[in-house]
């Protein structure tokens, strides 16, 4: 038995997408806060076609341009404060994962002005209200503009990600055309994420067949276009395969959560928080691969298949993580954590984080148990 209960929110979905900008913007009363990181807002497009509709509707809104990437409490803490102070009935947040999250995060901070952003992740409390929001989403990375999670982080300590009902977005636009802006690095990195999403969810203990489904053929997507996209980045139809994947694999973890990786990656760019999310998923996915491989060969064989050929026998963990390293490597990305600069005597840093309780439910939708001598085993293979 399992629940199907899929994501929230209403996605318009493909080539042109924003061009139903407007069927959202009319849904908007009252005053609207607008978050973004700069720059991209602008250079994708997007802020043209938003900028249109609102003043053709006559919204009043303001403008927050400094999400930072990997937002910090501070960051979420100062925009929840301006939209208290607008008196913001509406947020849209225009972005990759750093904007939307932070929109979503002062959504519900709006409506509870007494709470900050550690309140929030750190300790929780009942939320009884958000802010309506929309999520213009310029990355095919984070799968946030159709699920319920938001992350955030205080430098040097802790980078906390929680799913909350509240969070979802209630309108999500997914325009290919608005990703063909970004760069190389950035193609790459958001698309590794979205595999990690995948591949953690299907491989969760939250499990279930539509998870794996949507799972499967998020990481087939971005195996058969990523490279084709990265030689003709201005391919809509490309840009559309790998942006439908970032989606489901989204959706897929929407509903299982994720485990080893994300919880490792969190670890190290808490502490250096200059690390891109999707390559700091790169140093840990080989070991990560290796570790699950023997509890369900079959699974992940086929989860794997577009990227490296396995039989589905337990004995092939170390085919198959040599097989995801050299697909990593085929896009460059060959890191590890001495590249980072991190050394043996961080070790022991990471694993603690790793294993805070920020992270323990997490970590309960790993496969494999998880202890201290697994995670350390892990970073050990990562340096
Ligand atoms: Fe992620």
């Amino acid at each position: 038995m399992f629940e199907l209960l899929h994501s929230k929110p209403l996605a318009y979905f493909g080539r042109g997408a924003i061009g139903n900008v407007d069927k959202v913007t009319e849904k908007i009363e009252g005053k609207l806060f607008v978050i973004t990181t700069g720059g991209a807002y602008k250079r994708s497009g997007a802020w043209d076609a938003v900028k249109i509709a609102l003043e053709e509707r006559k919204i009043e809104y303001e403008l927050y341009d400094k999400a930072r990437a990997n937002p910090t409490y501070e960051n979420c803490d100062e925009a929840t404060q301006i939209g208290i102070d607008i008196g913001a009935d509406w947020v849209m947040g225009i972005g990759g994962g750093s904007a939307i999250d932070t929109a979503k995060i002062v959504s519900v901070l709006i409506k509870h002005p007494d709470k900050k952003t550690k309140d929030l992740l750190e300790d929780g409390f009942e939320v009884n209200d958000a802010c309506q929001k929309i999520a213009i989403n310029l990355t095919h990375g984070t799968g946030t503009e159709v699920d319920k999670f938001a992350v955030s982080q205080s430098d040097k300590e802790y980078k906390i990600g929680i799913g909350l009902r509240a969070f979802y977005p209630d309108y999500t636009i997914d325009d290919p055309d608005l990703t063909k802006t970004l760069s190389k690095e950035q193609t790459i990195a958001t698309s590794i994420d979205a595999m990690n999403h995948a591949f953690e969810a299907a491989t969760n203990a939250n499990q279930n067949p539509y998870s794996i489904l949507l799972a499967k053929e998020a990481i087939a997507l971005i195996a058969e276009n990523l490279r084709a996209t990265i030689d003709d980045p201005q391919n809509s139809e490309l840009r559309e395969k790998l942006l439908f994947a970032s989606a489901i694999a989204g959706i897929s973890f929407d509903i299982t959560g994720t485990h080893i990786t994300h919880v490792l990656e969190h670890a190290i760019s808490a502490i250096k928080p200059e690390i891109a999310h999707g390559t700091g998923l790169a140093v840990f996915l080989p070991a990560v691969v290796e570790t699950v491989y023997p509890v369900m060969p079959e699974l992940v064989s086929e989860l794997l298949a577009p990227v490296v050929k396995l039989q589905g026998k337990e004995d092939e963990a170390s085919k198959a993580r040599e097989g995801v390293k050299e697909w990593l490597e085929s896009f460059g990305i060959n890191v590890h954590l001495g590249d980072y600069g991190f050394s043996g005597e961080d070790k022991k840093e990471i694993e603690d984080r790793a294993l805070s309780r920020f992270f323990e439910r997490q970590l309960e939708g790993s496969p494999i148990k998880v202890d201290r001598a697994l995670i350390e085993r892990i970073i050990e293979e990562s340096f």
